[in-house]
């Protein structure tokens, strides 16, 4: 299939996917328009470690530029109505309905996200934008009942929802569509103008992005984005005066570094997790298993909330890892384009091998490979480990590759404290058919969502997303962020005579 990139400033591009695309040299997208870099780096695909593309470096100025552009274009921006603002999303939503495939494979292309996985992610970009128009059109505060204090009679008061100005968004390879949409949809909600710096390995889905925002009414400058590094391209956003909010999210380390250099701006921070999932006895194990497994294994396990550890009553454990191992053994391993495909290469060479390091480590201490635990072909294997100790890497940092542990407890309260017992929270799961367990679990699980009967995995695109602890601050979910992207603004209104 032959794909046609056209840049606004007479390139074509052609791209063979058969041929897993020719190496093209692309552009920063600035100020509306298409903007060689002075440098360039080479993109690798992570499945053939081939060239996919040149990507620009983008350099000071050239970031520069963008913020430039972005504050240029605030006043304009704020001046779109709800409705001009609501139908420039909902035509980014339909353009990808429209693109499906090919947003899809793109991201398949530079992330070895599996094509059936991509194509989910895209599904839901679809949702994500839509929503995000939706909300554009609800954006209202609130009358503040200024009678209610005794100094505050014949006063008429509301709030007004008013855009931050420019934000600078940082996201990961992860869900290089649906996770950029997280952060560009509700920022158009709001009224706001946007720097993006997508992740390294995944610029091609950002541009492609670009490249549809580029055909909408969104003001030139109102969208920028920039490739580079973090240390350089991130950290200039994050200290630029006229950024007002960072959004990022990425790695707890990162995250804690942008926070301490960010000063006053605004900072949304979407960090990791070891989720985990509770198995309560009495449970049909059956449709758990299949849960269970895509919870640990879509996307290799490069998910924030995948399932990282299982807590299974003890006389289920054995029904449940036998289940588990079963279901696991059936997974297709192979090429990211492949539609059949369940799982792929991770995301670099250097992770695939830092998690080995922390396998061999679990298996040094005691942990028992109950599947997987190695390397075929150049892909780490999906992977179940039992007996793990808690202390151990696997367990208690965020592991972020296809690898799971499954513990044995004696009573739910002891899964809830093995949940807790971690430095992050982002969301948990509970299977059980008691009402009062669930009512209990939900009240004293430490993270930002609990799942009842379901795994940690679980996320729709309207829900409000963000964690406790290391996993973050902030919620996303369009209207949460929105509400993080705005400032309230008090007017009151003096009602007395005589003025
Ligand atoms: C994430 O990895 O942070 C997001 C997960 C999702 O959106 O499903």
């Amino acid at each position: 299939m032959t794909y046609f990139f056209q840049h606004q400033n007479g390139y074509v591009f052609i791209t063979e996917y058969s041929e897993r695309m020719i190496t093209l040299k692309k552009s920063n997208y600035i100020n509306g328009e298409w903007i060689q870099a002075g440098n360039y780096a080479e993109l690798l695909s992570p499945y053939t470690r081939e060239s996919i593309a040149f990507i620009p470096q983008a350099s000071f100025e050239e970031v520069e530029l963008a913020i430039e552009a972005a504050e240029k274009t605030r006043m304009e921006m704020e001046n779109l109505s709800a409705l001009e603002r609501a139908n420039i999303l909902y035509a980014i939503s339909d353009a990808f309905a429209n693109r499906r495939l090919e947003a899809a494979k793109l991201i398949s292309l530079e992330s070895a996200k599996p094509l059936k996985y991509a194509l989910g992610e895209i599904d839901r970009t679809i949702e994500t934008y839509r929503f995000a128009g939706d909300e554009a059109k609800r954006l209202v505060g609130e009358l503040i009942p200024m009678d209610a204090a005794r100094t505050g009679k014949d006063r008429f008061a509301y709030t007004i929802e008013q855009p931050l100005g420019v934000i600078g968004a940082i996201t990961p390879f992860n869900f290089p569509q649906n996770l950029v949409a997280h952060k560009v949809g509700p920022a158009i909600a709001a009224g706001n103008t946007i720097v993006l710096k997508p992740a390294s390995q995944t610029p091609l889905s950002a541009l492609l992005l670009a490249e549809i925002i580029d055909k909408t009414n969104l003001p030139k400058g109102a969208f920028n984005v920039v490739i580079g590094s973090g240390g350089t391209v991130g950290e200039q956003l994050i200290k630029d005066e006229r950024i007002k909010m960072i959004t990022f999210t990425g790695s707890p380390s990162v995250g804690i570094g942008i926070r301490e250099k960010a000063g006053l701006k605004r900072v949304a921070l979407e960090l990791g997790s070891n989720s985990g999932v509770i198995i309560d006895r009495n449970v049909n194990l059956e449709p758990i298993v299949g849960k269970c497994v895509t919870g640990a294994f879509s996307n290799q396990g490069q998910v924030c909330i995948s399932l990282q550890r299982i807590y299974v009553m003890e006389d289920l454990f054995e029904p449940f890892i036998t289940a588990f191992i079963e279901k696991t053994k059936v997974l297709k391993v192979g090429d990211p384009l492949d539609e059949a495909t369940d799982i792929s290469a991770m995301i670099h060479e250097k992770e695939q091998k830092r998690a080995l390091q922390w396998l061999e480590e679990a298996v040094a201490a005691g942990a028992n490979v109950e599947y997987g635990g190695h390397v075929e072909n150049g892909i780490l294997q999906p992977t179940i480990l039992s007996g793990v100790n808690a202390r151990l890497k696997v367990s208690c940092e965020e592991v972020f590759a296809p690898i799971v542990s499954v513990n044995k407890i004696k009573s739910v309260e002891e899964g809830i404290e093995s949940i807790n017992d971690s430095m992050f929270g982002l969301q948990a799961g509970i299977f059980t058919r008691d009402i009062q367990t669930a009512f209990h679990a939900s009240k004293k699980l430490e993270v930002g969502g609990v799942m009842i009967n379901d795994i940690p995995t679980y996320r729709v695109d309207q829900m409000p997303y963000g964690g406790v602890k290391q996993s973050g601050t902030g919620k996303e979910g369009l209207k949460y962020a929105i509400r993080e992207m705005t400032e309230t603004k008090l007017v009151v209104w003096n009602q007395e005579g005589g003025i």
